[in-house]
């Protein structure tokens, strides 16, 4: 089952919100592709495309917590820490068992939890504060 995006998702602050719309959508073409029964070249090329693009939105939310001395940086920065190191096991058991159906759900379910989860609470906080230090 694919993720909807709705506004209980937007933060309000445009970048981070495009980057979590992307992360959304990525994560459906990751369960698509499973759905669909594409070969395992392909769900792992959306899976690496997935994992890319999750490093490289933690940095531009860490860097705006940086520039801006968000007060919680450093619980926010260990929590991304964490996460990247559990999509690190997940994409190693998906290439230890293979990606099966079974499999890509546990991945892509704990994925999408997780970042639902995240951009709620952490993410929200963050924004609003970033949003109210940002006025250029
Ligand atoms: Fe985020
Ligand atoms: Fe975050």
């Amino acid at each position: 089952m694919a993720y909807q995006w709705d506004s209980s998702l937007e933060t309000g602050y445009e970048k981070i919100d495009n980057q979590h719309r992307q992360l959304v959508s990525t994560l459906n073409n990751l369960i698509e592709a499973s759905e669909q029964g594409k070969d395992k070249d392909e769900i792992f090329k959306v899976l690496d495309f997935l994992t890319g693009y999750t490093i490289m939105h933690f940095k531009t939310e860490e860097d705006l917590q940086v520039k801006y001395n968000y007060p919680d940086y450093y619980n926010h920065r260990r929590l991304h820490e964490d996460f990247k190191a559990t999509v690190k096991e997940l994409s190693e058991r998906l290439v230890k068992e293979g990606p099966t159906p079974s499999v890509v759900v546990i991945v892509t379910t704990t994925i999408g939890e997780w970042l639902v989860n995240h951009i709620k609470g952490d993410d929200f906080r963050m924004a609003a504060y970033v949003k109210s230090m940002d006025k250029t």
